[in-house]
């Protein structure tokens, strides 16, 4: 079996790969193609408004594959915000093993109680004070993204070359790092920092399986490394998108120093609907890391993992025949 590290072992799952929890696209199709390709699919909890909502989901990705899942349970500031304690009920009674939390501060509460339940928590965070924080209160896996990534940034901006190494130092529990990773070169880079996993995200947003409509996907395969940029720094919920005429738009009204409802108004839910249903591809902001100058074509998820995994192998032999 080609790369097993302490993450593949943990998790029992096949590759040291997590594709990113994604807002409103990490449903049970998506969850489940990718932990049936081998890597561990992250369920987005916060795009289910009730308990009820959320369980049916989580059976449905019980139906769709009998490989390990993890929940991820949202921290940040929400418009519609959901009971992380009611969820994470849930989530003991349905079985599940794996939660990922992401968001601005370590959870003691929930950490605490997944401990109660046997539940292994992985806290997703940009920066190695929050990675010891999270360690300290019984997380068993730290996930690092760097400034790069695409979604929520934080306010340290370091990139995943440097956070990645000095937060695998820092700690003494299994570290997964991503952030800008969209090929086989970066996945390899990443175990080389000494990652024991690696999470993507943009990358599989031209996934078949990933519910967003054709002409975002096409899109998101033209745009290069120059097309991201980053909105709400200013009302402290800063993230990385792919430029538009939306999020143009949202850096605008920034600018104007526009009230923080306008910003959200502008950056949020309908519209953003309206882009991933309709394919109307300047209606609202869609996450999306630099690693978009890097994906190449639309197809299935286990075909993007398994060629990462596959050119990453080759490249290892190259590395050590050279
Ligand atoms: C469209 C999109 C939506 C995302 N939504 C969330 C989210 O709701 N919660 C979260 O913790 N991370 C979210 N992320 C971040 C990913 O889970 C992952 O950490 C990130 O994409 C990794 O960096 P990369 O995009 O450079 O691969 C999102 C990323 C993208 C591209």
């Amino acid at each position: 079996m080609m790369f097993q590290t302490d993450i593949t072992r943990m998790f029992g799952i096949k590759y040291p790969i997590v594709v990113g929890t994604m807002a409103h696209l990490s449903c049970a199709e998506m969850v489940a193609a990718a932990s049936n390709a081998g890597a561990l699919g992250v369920l987005s909890s916060a795009t289910f408004l009730t308990g009820e909502a959320f369980r049916n989901e989580v059976k449905k990705v019980k139906d769709l594959t009998d490989r390990p899942f993890a929940v991820n349970l949202n921290l940040f500031p929400s418009m519609k915000p959901i009971d992380n304690m009611e969820y994470l009920e849930i989530i003991a009674d349905e079985g599940i093993k794996i939660i990922e939390t992401s968001g601005n501060k370590a959870p003691e509460e929930i950490a605490k109680k997944a401990k109660e339940h046997g539940i292994l928590m992985i806290h997703k965070c940009v920066g190695v004070r929050y990675a010891l924080k999270a360690q300290s209160i019984g997380a068993a896996v730290v996930t690092v993204v760097g400034y790069e990534n695409g979604g929520a940034t934080g306010t340290l901006d370091i990139t995943t070359l440097c956070l990645v190494p000095r937060v695998v130092d820092a700690l003494n529990i299994p570290v997964i790092g991503g952030g800008g990773v969209a090929d086989g070169r970066g996945f390899l880079a990443l175990l080389a920092l000494g990652a024991h996993g690696v999470i993507m995200g943009t990358p599989f947003l031209v996934a078949e399986e990933c519910p967003i409509h054709r002409n975002l996907k096409e899109a998101l395969i033209r745009a290069t490394e120059l097309d991201t940029m980053i909105v709400m720094r200013g009302i402290k919920n800063s993230h990385r998108v792919w430029t538009n005429e939306a999020s143009k738009k949202v850096a605008e009204l920034e600018r104007q120093q526009a009230g923080i409802e306008d910003i959200i108004h502008a950056a949020s839910g309908e519209r953003v609907q309206k882009m991933y249903r309709n394919g109307d591809v300047n209606a609202g902001i869609i996450s999306c890391g630099q690693g978009v100058g890097l994906i190449k074509k639309i197809r299935p998820l286990k075909e993007i993992i398994e060629e990462i995994v596959f050119q990453a192998d080759e490249l290892r032999r190259h590395l050590v025949a050279s």
